[in-house]
């Protein structure tokens, strides 16, 4: 006997779960210790009832399945008796007991014991026998014994499914901290971003206006000079510092313009007029067929059409010159209605809002990751030395957040780039 009850601890350890465990106990009780039939019943969180949840033996033929498990009360029966008294009771002749709560088949004598788990009645086992007094001293013993290894494993169980709770509270709080700390990074990474623009802006703006005035001393002189240049040799040579004072004052301009101190001045228009007459223009000077995609019923705008010029004349450049072979370059222009309503994806710097968009898209070699960040910048150029000055972009963002828009870019190696100009809709009527 005690070599089975070893057997049955050890097989206890492997079960992994509240319902095994309960039909494991009365199965074996029936099969390796000799019962003739055991039922086990769990109590409730309430402490009130008790419910069958496993039975084996004669009186049970339907296997590993209870047809309208038994409910019975604290308190009412043997088994009631048992839950709330927390003692075994035996009784030898149910025959002659009001207690006995009769099932399909009467018994004559019933054994019933506790399981105490963590100072609660998890439940009882109980068995019938048909014969008069068929339990005794060892038959208490046996199954006192297996409901203190039963209750053991419950309260096992139990602490396992606790853990494994917590163990799940864990993972949840680490995957909300890592959200949390990837969107700390991004936005520090924006506030970053925002404060070097802020930094570069003011110094390229304090340069540029020292500068201006230099450049206004110089090319005054260079005006007076040519009034009365000796010969044609000292002409020529004026004329070569008279151009490229030209081109600092331009330096200076596209500077000026990132710096946001440009003075514009706004023009309610609308964007595709100004699109196609840039296009008429510009087919000449680019060389280069430009689409365009220009869309119905656009909004106005109110933007300094030179301003805007500049922008087009910039970003149509860079297109091409990503596309030095061949390739179209394509305008669209498009309304956008900017509201907080979730899997829109506009720029974070834009408040909501109606606002009209430019796309200017080429399918040239496109911006590599690492200098998406950089573009924008003032003097960042992949050209070599002399080819580029690196303004054009700083310019176009400059107008544009001095227009209440900003510009975004989405670009993919080898496939091609779009650069997005988002101007603040004019929706007065009676400025149109
Ligand atoms: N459409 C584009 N496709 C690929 N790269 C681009 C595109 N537009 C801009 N770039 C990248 O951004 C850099 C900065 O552009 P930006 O217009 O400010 O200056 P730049 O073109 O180099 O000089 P500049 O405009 O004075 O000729 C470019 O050197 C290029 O590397
Ligand atoms: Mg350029």
């Amino acid at each position: 006997m005690l070599r089975t009850l070893n057997t049955f601890a050890v097989d206890l350890m492997s079960i992994p779960c509240v319902e095994d465990l309960f039909w494991y106990v009365a199965q074996n009780v029936v099969g390796k210790l000799g019962f003739v039939d055991c039922v086990i019943y769990q109590a409730n969180d309430a402490q009130s009832d008790l419910t069958q949840v496993a039975a084996w033996g004669e009186k049970n033929p339907y296997g590993r399945n209870i047809i309208n498990p038994l409910v019975i009360p604290f308190g009412r029966g043997i088994t009631g008796q048992v839950a709330q008294s927390r003692k075994p009771i035996i009784v030898d002749d149910l025959l002659n007991g009001v207690d006995y709560i009769a099932d399909t088949e009467p018994a004559r004598s019933e054994i019933c014991v506790p399981l105490i788990c963590a100072g609660r009645i998890a439940g009882v086992i109980d068995s019938e026998h048909p014969d008069f007094a068929a339990f005794g001293e060892p038959e208490l013993e046996i199954l006192s014994t297996v409901a203190a290894m039963t209750s053991a494993k419950l309260e096992l169980l139990a602490e396992t499914e606790r853990s494994q709770r917590r163990y799940e509270d864990l993972v949840i709080a680490h995957t909300q901290l890592t959200r949390e700390t990837k969107n700390r990074k991004a936005l520090e990474a924006k506030l970053f971003e925002a404060r070097k623009q802020d930094a570069i802006g003011r110094l390229a703006g304090r340069f540029a206006h020292e500068f201006n005035n230099l450049l206004t001393v110089i090319a005054g002189n260079i005006e007076l000079l040519e009034l009365d240049a000796p010969d044609v040799g000292a002409q020529d040579s004026l004329q070569d510092a008279r151009s490229a004072s030209e081109r600092g004052a331009q330096l200076i301009r596209d500077m000026l313009a990132f710096a946001q101190r440009t003075r514009l001045v706004p023009e309610t228009l609308d964007l595709n007029g100004a699109v196609s007459g840039f296009c008429q223009d510009s087919e000449r000077l680019l060389s280069r067929q430009v689409e365009q995609n220009l869309a119905r019923d656009l909004w106005p705008i109110s933007v300094d059409p030179a301003a805007l010029e500049n922008m087009l004349l910039a970003l149509t450049l860079n297109g091409i010159e990503a596309m030095p072979e061949d390739g179209t370059l394509t305008i669209t222009t498009q309304n956008i209605f900017h509201t907080l309503a979730k899997g829109q994806h506009f720029p974070a710097d834009l408040t909501p809002g109606r606002y009209v968009r430019l796309s200017v898209t080429d399918h040239g070699n496109g911006i590599a990751a690492e200098h998406l960040t950089q573009i924008f910048d003032p003097f960042f150029t992949t050209k070599t030395v002399g080819e580029g000055t690196g303004l054009g972009l700083s310019m176009v963002m400059g107008v544009m957040r001095q227009s209440g828009g900003t510009v975004t870019v989405h670009s993919e190696v080898s496939q091609g780039s779009t650069f997005d100009l988002y101007f603040p809709a004019v929706t007065d009527a009676a400025q149109w």
